[in-house]
């Protein structure tokens, strides 16, 4: 039987229940998880919770409501904050110390957890969110179960949410979805990708199929590339310890990239329930071709960014970064040639691009179409047509196409039709964790990666982490605050093809 199939429900209701956040004193707490569980309240989501944090950190229940309200303070979508609502959640708000390695501290919780229930009159439904270093993850679950607070069964429901990366290469993710998978039910696990929570993410499966026009247009008939970039102005900030180890082929294209990619290119699923648009995606991420080591340089670019400006300020280079092995070889920049050898895309290319330091925050997809087969303007044309889904920032969708100059000349020009979502529905769309918080609670797994597809996504990325390891594959430099190596522009080039300048 295949451990990842099992359906859950798509309702959005959630029960009364307790989130226990493990990695309770963590910056994530802080920043992300915290205001989105007060911004679901403010909305009037969620019905009654308790919030239990947990780390190795002593505090009191009143340390943890002070550094909640701070983080609410300083990070909430909505501010300032709601004195009604603060009152409430902060009386729900409690903490419980308590090291992830020591199976007596996971009695205690258990034990901890009745008497709040008791107090809140809650059921014994539990959320468990680990927010905690990776090497954590499995010892937790294997804590939980032993302590008996993750029972498979939907009432009382026991749900985990892990944070990523879940496994930094094929054999961790196997051994990491083995080990989840002693203790738990595929449909007791959320492996989080915050990208599938992005409103502009899960719009491009709603453009896709709650509009006539596109679909037919969406295949190698039609199609002549598809470009998807995740570009970010900032460095490596204070995580250059972490990322140093990661590079960005592994932060972000494995995860974020490749699930962006997944949700463009799958074929049409049965139904919006987790495991039809799962098994899509899962496909998708099977049908890619894989990059064998003597087709690196042909197929994958990887840089360093240099010192130079980004937004009129001078930043370092990558190597003089805190935390940054002065002769690092980890890559910040990354763009890579894809195909996905199925029918409906035998032959086109997927030019995927991440990097740090460009000179624009951009995440966005485009549909590069094929052109006219006949020129019947000679010599005047507008350009392909490009349809440009930007994920963020300036959300929203652009469609270029060519028109004419007015005048008596027989001119055409690139004109762009557009579609904004803050103009158009002028309301701020919900946070990432706001809403995988709130689809954990009602138990849909719709918007996170199941087991099989992570690993799917890991079969590819390994060996080509695994070949530069090895010496393969040539890193460039690039100045901070361009778009990369000159090799990447050829890397599109030699197809007769050109990034777009978003
Ligand atoms: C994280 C990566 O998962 O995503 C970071 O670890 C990256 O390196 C971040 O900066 C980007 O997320 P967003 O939502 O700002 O695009």
């Amino acid at each position: 039987m295949n451990p990842f199939r099992a359906d859950t429900p798509n309702d959005k209701t959630p029960e009364p229940a307790t989130i226990v956040i493990f990695g309770a004193s963590g910056d994530l707490t802080k920043r992300k998880l915290i205001p989105a569980i007060y911004n679901l309240l403010i909305g009037r989501h969620l019905s009654r919770v308790a919030i239990v944090g947990t780390s190795r950190t002593v505090m009191s229940d009143d340390d943890f409501r002070e550094s909640s309200l701070d983080g609410i303070n300083k990070y909430s979508r909505q501010r300032p904050v709601d004195e009604r609502v603060w009152s409430t959640l902060s009386r729900s708000i409690h903490y419980h110390p308590g090291a992830f390695d020591d199976p007596a501290a996971f009695v205690r919780l258990r034990e901890r957890l009745e008497v709040i229930e008791k107090q809140h009159h809650l059921p014994a439904n539990r959320l468990f969110y680990l927010s905690t270093p990776p090497s954590a993850f499995a010892p937790i679950i294997r804590n939980l179960g032993a302590a008996g607070l993750v029972r498979p069964g939907e009432n009382p429901f026991a749900r985990v949410i892990v944070e990523k990366p879940f496994g930094t290469d094929l054999a961790s993710a196997i051994d990491l979805n083995r080990d989840v998978h002693e203790v738990l039910k595929e449909s007791q696990i959320f492996r989080i990708d915050h990208y599938l929570g992005k409103e502009t993410v899960q719009n491009l499966l709603v453009f896709r199929f709650a509009n006539g026009i596109f679909e037919p247009l969406w295949n190698n008939k039609y199609v002549d590339h598809v470009q998807i970039t995740g570009a970010e102005t900032l460095g490596v900030e204070r995580r250059g310890a972490y990322f140093d180890h990661a590079g960005i082929l592994r932060d972000m294209v494995q995860n974020h990239l490749f699930q962006v990619l997944c949700l463009a290119a799958l074929e049409p699923p049965g139904s919006f329930k987790a495991n039809a648009v799962r098994d899509e995606k899962l496909k998708v991420l099977e049908a890619l071709r894989p990059i064998e080591p003597e087709q690196l340089e042909e197929r994958v670019i990887r840089a360093q960014y240099l010192s130079g400006s980004v937004l009129g300020a001078q930043v370092p280079g990558y190597r003089e970064e805190e935390g940054v092995g002065k002769e690092s070889q980890t890559e910040t920049f990354v763009a890579l040639k894809l195909f996905i050898d199925n029918w409906r895309w035998g032959g086109v290319p997927f030019y995927l691009r991440s990097a740090k330091r460009m000179p624009k925050r951009v995440t966005e997809v485009a549909i590069h179409f094929k052109n006219v087969p006949h020129r019947l303007f000679a010599g005047a044309d507008g350009g392909p047509n490009v349809l440009a889904i930007r994920i963020q920032p300036d959300e929203g969708i652009t469609m270029s196409i060519g028109s004419k100059v007015p005048g008596q000349a027989l001119e055409i020009a690139p004109v762009t039709m557009e579609f904004r979502y803050a103009s158009s529905f002028g309301v701020e769309a919900p946070e990432a964790y706001e809403r995988l918080l709130l689809d954990a609670l009602a138990g849909d797994g719709t918007l996170f990666t199941r087991g099989d597809e992570v690993e799917a996504s890991w079969r590819f990325i390994t060996p080509i982490h695994q070949a530069w390891l090895s010496g393969k594959g040539k890193m460039h430099g690039y100045e901070a605050g361009s778009w990369g190596p000159d090799a990447s522009t050829q890397l599109l080039g030699k197809d007769g093809r050109a990034w777009r300048r978003p």
